[in-house]
């Protein structure tokens, strides 16, 4: 397949946009019309949007806006924030490719969160949000990637959400080098991308790119490392942009109004989490 690896995801939703001669195949029958796609030169990076609608609608009204072509989003969809169900009710309408965070995989294998951590509010939280799941929600986490490799206009770029082979492990900027490259590996890809800490990065490394693009539903201040964390009052995201071979990154942070952010919080009152939500809104 020219272009675009699959890596076991369909490619379900490349936007009509650009000109026809960047049309690829990426199906088996090569006389079948619905099987061209073309070829996205412009991608949306969102992560750990946390059950938050309204971090997220921001976001997708901003990526319209850019007239981006494609959106991927890096995990942890629908736990700790007051509007898990109407987050992957979103997901689902726009058809993105979903990478599996750690929170994700708490909703499948109720479990694992004590491999994680052990505080209270969180297992509480996640346990809150697992009650409000139905079968056909919990089948859409389940059908999410562990990474996915993908070109835009030849530049090859790889995503996780923690590391490649982990969702719960942290690249930050100050990993050292040489786990850094134990941790990403020898995929070819020019931009690395995963989410999980919250927090955006870019990172030059032996000539790659490591990105992380925040957090659309929980940005925070700074590492936590098991902390308490000081939530930010805006949606991250990031967005990769190819143009003749030449590739940009940016990192987008758009202002929520905290009021609003307060009131939404609070349409949820017996989530264990609520009551830290409002103390950084208020
Ligand atoms: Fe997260």
């Amino acid at each position: 397949m020219g272009g675009l690896g699959c890596d076991g995801q369909v490619w379900r939703s490349g936007r009509a946009r650009g000109a026809p001669w960047r049309a690829f195949l990426c199906g088996s029958n090569p006389w079948d019309l619905a099987s061209f796609l073309v070829m996205p030169q412009s991608l949306a990076l969102i992560s750990d949007l946390h059950a938050n609608l309204l971090a997220l609608d921001a976001v997708l009204a901003d990526v319209e806006r850019r007239g981006i072509d494609q959106v991927v989003c890096l995990g942890d969809v629908a736990t700790l924030g007051p509007k898990p169900n109407e987050v992957i009710a979103r997901l689902v309408e726009l058809g993105c490719p979903c990478i599996m965070g750690n929170h994700d995989a708490f909703m499948l294998d109720p479990d694992l969160i004590h491999s994680y951590t052990e505080a209270p509010v969180v297992v509480d939280a996640v346990q809150w949000c697992r009650q409000r799941l139905g079968q056909a929600e919990l089948d859409f986490l389940a059908s999410f990637s562990s990474t996915l490799r993908l070109e835009l206009d030849g530049v090859g770029v790889y995503l996780y959400h923690g590391t490649p082979s982990s969702h719960m492990t942290e690249l930050l900027a100050v990993t050292p080098p040489e786990q850094l490259d134990a941790e990403l590996g020898d995929v070819d890809a020019l931009v690395y991308a995963g989410g999980h800490t919250h927090l955006q990065m870019l990172r030059q490394h032996r000539g790659k790119w490591v990105v992380n693009p925040g957090s659309v539903g929980m940005p925070f201040e700074q590492s936590v490392s098991g902390t308490a964390p000081v939530i930010l009052p805006h949606a991250e995201y990031a967005s990769i942009w190819v143009e003749e071979g030449r590739p940009t990154v940016m990192l987008h942070r758009l202002p929520l109004s905290p009021q609003a952010l307060y009131d939404q919080a609070n349409l949820a009152p017996d989530n264990p989490i609520t009551s830290s939500l409002l103390a950084c809104y208020g």
